[in-house]
Parts: C-alpha cells; sequence; structure tokens
C-alpha cells in the first residue's frame, strides 16, 4: 500500500492518538500545533535555507519574530537596529532609561529599583500570539486588570453629573438598572408585542430584573452593586447604603460611554502582561536569536534591490561612516512613513503604499508616588480611570501591590488629546496631568511624587507615530503584502491587529512563510 501523508498521519492518530497525529501534520506543514496561531504552520527546518543570509531590519516585535522563526529554518539571520534596545513600540520605562525626544528634551527616569511602566504595549489578551512567545520563550505573565469596578468615570460633559466622580461599580449598576427597567417597562405595556412572543417576554422580564437588579414591579431603586458610604461589617453593622443618582441624570450624563471597553475583543478580561515589564518578551527574543547577529545604535539609511540580492546603508547613529551590507533577502519592518525617507530604488507605487499609512499620536505619563493612596484611601488595586479631558485616562499599576510606592500612568492617550501633550515640555505635561487628575481624584493626586516620566510617540525618535492609521482593504496595503524583489515587509501595520504586538507577530510570520515558500521553491 502507497503510504500517503493522509494514511501515515491516520495511522499516527490510530498509534499515538489525536496529539501525535496533530503534531505530525504541523510537522509537515498541514496543521497548527497545539495551542499556536491557527493560521500559522512554522516551516520545518530545512536544508535549503543553510547559507542563505537574511538582515532584518528593526528589532521591534516584527523584525524580532522574524529573525527568530527565520533561524528556526536554518537561514543566517542578523539585525540591524536604530535604538540601543530591543522592542521599538515596547517600551518598559524604568531606572536608567533616558530619551531624548524630537522636542529636543532630554528625560531621565528615577524610579525605584524594581518600578517601571509600559510606554507602549502593556496589555495582552487570551486570544494573542503574544501569549504563545510568552509561553516559548519561559517569559513569566501576571494578570493584567483591565476594568475594575473601583476606579472611577469623570466626564465634563455629564449634564447634572459633569466633575463628579463615579465609581464604575455605581456607573454599572444605575445605567445598567435603568435601562433595563426602560426596557421592562416597554415590554410591559406592549411596546414591542410585534417583535416579542409572550414568551419571549417573560424570558427577557426574567434578565432584566437580574441584569438591572430590578424589583418585582420592575422598577430601579438602587442596588447594593453600586457599592456603600460606609462598608458593612460585623454583628448588626450592615452599613451605609449608597443613593443612585436620578435615572434623567444617569441617562443623559452619558456615565456609560466606555462600558463598552472591557468586553470589546481584545479588551475583554482575562488580560495578562509580562512579569517586570512588556519588554521582557523582546530581551528573550533578542538572547535567542542571539547577541551576536543584532546591532544595535545602527540606522538603516538606503535599500536597493540588486540582480543578486539586496545591499542596506546603514551608519552608527552615535556617528560614524556609512557602511554597505548585503545579503540574499532583506525583510523590513520598519514603520512604513520612515521607509519613504530612506534612499531607495523601490517602486514608486511602493513607496506611496509606505506613505498611505498615516502616522498617528498617543503617549503615557508614568508618575511615581510615594504613597499607594489608590490602594489606602480608594481601594483600587489595578484597572483604569476614564474621562473626556486630555489625559482620556489614570491608568493604575498591576504590580507592586501594598509596596511603599508604585508608578501611576497619569495619561494614556491618543489622537487630538495626545497632540494637546505632544509639543509640552516634560513639566508642563506633568502639570497639566496633574490638574486633570486631581479634579478626577482629589488634591492627594499632587502630593507624595518622588519621579516622573513621559512620552509622545509622534515625538520619539525611530517611531514617529503610535500606530499606522488605514485599512487593511486597501489596494495598499496589498501590495506592501507582497515583496518588492527581495525586499519583504512585516510590522503591525501590515496585519489585522494594527496596534497590538500580535499583528506584528503575525505578520513577522505570514513574512517568514512566504519568503521561506519562494526560496523553497528555487527562486
Ligand atoms: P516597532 O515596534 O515600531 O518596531 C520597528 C523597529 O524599527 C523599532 O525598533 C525602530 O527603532 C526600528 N527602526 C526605525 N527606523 C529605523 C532605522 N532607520 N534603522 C534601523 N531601525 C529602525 N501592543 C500590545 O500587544 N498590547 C498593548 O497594550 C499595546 N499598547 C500600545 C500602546 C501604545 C501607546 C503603542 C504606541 C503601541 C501599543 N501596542 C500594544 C502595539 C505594539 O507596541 C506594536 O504593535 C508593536 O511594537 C509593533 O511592532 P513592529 O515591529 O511592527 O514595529
Ligand atoms: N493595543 C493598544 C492598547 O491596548 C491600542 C488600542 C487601544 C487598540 C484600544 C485598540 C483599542 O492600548
Amino acid at each position: 500500500m502507497t503510504v500517503t501523508r493522509r494514511t501515515f498521519i491516520r495511522a499516527l492518530g490510530l498509534a499515538g492518538g489525536a496529539g501525535a497525529a496533530y503534531e505530525a501534520m504541523a510537522t509537515i506543514g498541514l496543521a497548527p500545533r497545539a495551542g499556536d496561531d491557527p493560521a500559522w504552520a512554522p516551516p520545518a527546518r530545512d536544508a535549503r535555507a543553510a547559507g542563505r543570509r537574511v538582515l532584518v531590519l528593526g528589532a521591534g516585535p516584527a523584525g524580532l519574530a522574524a529573525a527568530h522563526e527565520l533561524g528556526k529554518v536554518g537561514y543566517d539571520v542578523s539585525v540591524v537596529e536604530a535604538r540601543t534596545r530591543p522592542g521599538g513600540r515596547v517600551w518598559s520605562v524604568r531606572a536608567g532609561t533616558e530619551e531624548t525626544d524630537l522636542n529636543g528634551e532630554t528625560q531621565r527616569c528615577t524610579f525605584a529599583p524594581g518600578h517601571f511602566f509600559n510606554l507602549g504595549a502593556t496589555r495582552i489578551p487570551q486570544s494573542h500570539v503574544t501569549l504563545d512567545y510568552c509561553r516559548e520563550l519561559g517569559v513569566e505573565i501576571q494578570p493584567f486588570g483591565n476594568q475594575n469596578a473601583n476606579t472611577v468615570v469623570n466626564y465634563t460633559d455629564a449634564g447634572a453629573l459633569a466633575g463628579t466622580s463615579v465609581t464604575y461599580r455605581a456607573a454599572k449598576a444605575d445605567t445598567f438598572g435603568y435601562v433595563s427597567e426602560l426596557l421592562h417597562k416597554a415590554t410591559a405595556r406592549g411596546a414591542l408585542d410585534d417583535v416579542l412572543t409572550a414568551a419571549d417576554k417573560e424570558a427577557l422580564s426574567e434578565f432584566l430584573v437580574s441584569l438591572g437588579d430590578l424589583s418585582s414591579d420592575g422598577r430601579y431603586l438602587g442596588s447594593p452593586r453600586r457599592g456603600y458610604a460606609r462598608e458593612p461589617g460585623g454583628g448588626t453593622d450592615a452599613g451605609t447604603p449608597t443613593v443612585p443618582y436620578p435615572m434623567s441624570s444617569v441617562i443623559r450624563s452619558g456615565l456609560g460611554r466606555n462600558f463598552a471597553f472591557d468586553y470589546e475583543y481584545d479588551q475583554a478580561t482575562m488580560m495578562f502582561t509580562p512579569v517586570g515589564g512588556m519588554d521582557r518578551i523582546h530581551h528573550a527574543l533578542a538572547e535567542r536569536i542571539g547577541a551576536d547577529r543584532i546591532r544595535y545604535g545602527t540606522a538603516v539609511t538606503g535599500l536597493h534591490n540588486t540582480p543578486d540580492g539586496v545591499t542596506v546603508d546603514v551608519v552608527p547613529v552615535a556617528g560614524g561612516p556609512v557602511e554597505r551590507l548585503t545579503a540574499d533577502e532583506v525583510v523590513c519592518t520598519l514603520p512604513p512613513h520612515l521607509v519613504t525617507r530612506l534612499d531607495t530604488n523601490l517602486p514608486a507605487a511602493v513607496l506611496a503604499a509606505q506613505r498611505a499609512a498615516k502616522p498617528s499620536s498617543s503617549g503615557k505619563l508614568g508618575i511615581e508616588y510615594t504613597r499607594r493612596w489608590w490602594e489606602t484611601d480608594e481601594r483600587i488595586y489595578g484597572g483604569a480611570s476614564n474621562t473626556d479631558r486630555d489625559i482620556a485616562q489614570i491608568m493604575f499599576p498591576y504590580d507592586h501591590f501594598h509596596a511603599d510606592r508604585g508608578v501611576v500612568v497619569g495619561y494614556y492617550s491618543s489622537g487630538a488629546r495626545q497632540r494637546a501633550f505632544e509639543s509640552l515640555t516634560h513639566r508642563q505635561r506633568l502639570a497639566k496631568a496633574l490638574d486633570e487628575g486631581a479634579a478626577i481624584h482629589g488634591e492627594k493626586y499632587r502630593s507624595d511624587i518622588a519621579s516622573s516620566f513621559s512620552g509622545s510617540w509622534a515625538v520619539t525618535r525611530w517611531s514617529e507615530s503610535a500606530w499606522a492609521s488605514w485599512e487593511a482593504t486597501s489596494p495598499e496595503y496589498r501590495l506592501l503584502t507582497q515583496p518588492a524583489g527581495r525586499l519583504w515587509f512585516a510590522g503591525d501595520h501590515l496585519s489585522h491587529a494594527i496596534a497590538w504586538q500580535h499583528g506584528a507577530f503575525t505578520s513577522a510570520r505570514s513574512t517568514v512563510s512566504a519568503l521561506h515558500a519562494r526560496v523553497a521553491g528555487g527562486a
């Protein structure tokens, strides 16, 4: 009997169980490995890759993942990176971090040992392959609190509740309570009789009573879900309940404008983050690739396809002569709008496509407090408060609980709200953040500050953008998913998960697959 791939796999399945069959399929490229990216069949080690030089431009997530995966197949890989660290827009700021931004200001971080904040990537949803790399690389992870019932919303345009800090638990209890009451009432009055049967109405009513904590006659009268003015205790102490805001105030305030955030596909509980900073993943990747294969502090200035490969001009960032490197293939993961500044012979359409991925603004400010007032005074352990002010949100640390200090992210805003900080000096950014933060969490927000550090991605060298703004359906996007000669592109901008490491990793993987398929095919 001829042993086809199918009978071989079937035989393995019978003898070794489904797991063995699956692994075999993965090995020959038919199926993903268990727990891995379903769209990714990692190419196996292949003699055809041996001795073939691939130069990867950029040591952000896409470049490092590309180098790591190409190395596994057997390519002779090296990486060129302008910064003196791996990770790109994954940037964990801690004592010793020093940065001069494009406004010309230099900041030095002086946080106490062990304390940090992630100025770029900070959270990982359960579905992202980023977690698979953590597993593969032995990077320890911990839960990241992406929502917290004890943090607050505070909106300046909230009508009767303008400028009032309302805990998420109270905002949710009142909003879901009144919305449930209204829908319950409309249903009971027969307003939905054209779409609901009697049985539907009964089931809906039962659901609304539970969702809104309604009374038996379908009214929202407040709920312990709002929390207590004074906590219940032992013996006869039932605590002091809180009183709901009036229905009209709650509806008109828009208190619920951010509720959908924490059940968005990528933002839902549970979220995770590496212990000690997101950059742990990228230091681990860099270590696997090998220190001798990564040139930091080296900027790419030119890029040319030649008849038998690619030339890459590089220059030491600290100063020095231009050097011309050659490679059989190049994977370029530089931010697209920065590629257009290089000296290249790329076709005009490719350069136009790079330009179409528009840069954007986002940034964060970390404030090191010597008193964890959010825990002691407000019982906040992680999560974020939200506002319509320019700071957009205040993110509380998910680490070092009960320590003598901690780093609060005093703003994480994007677009126009970040542009309000972009051209300010660090001192001015801090002053603005403290004014806005104090309006939400009170005057204590200004006290017990040891140090701070801020960054705005549009004025951060080697990025000049937070993430690309464009559609994955555009012809320009599709053009960059194809190689230009022996030059390949990768990066989160070439994925369906822009602004996520997952996007950078999956883009790198698909570029590695395509590159190897072409090499293996003899091209
Ligand atoms: P980059 O990380 O930008 O890497 C590109 C590399 O190219 C950089 O290292 C850069 O220094 C280098 N480079 C640039 N020019 C040159 C040159 N001329 N020569 C040599 N090297 C050069 N992701 C998550 O998973 N979770 C999050 O919570 C999250 N939050 C984010 C919050 C913010 C504010 C930002 C900005 C990003 C966030 N991300 C998050 C997204 C994540 O950081 C990116 O998706 C990821 O870094 C993209 O990787 P990349 O390799 O495509 O690009
Ligand atoms: N991934 C980034 C973050 O989680 C940017 C982002 C924000 C993406 C919100 C989608 C939604 O902060």
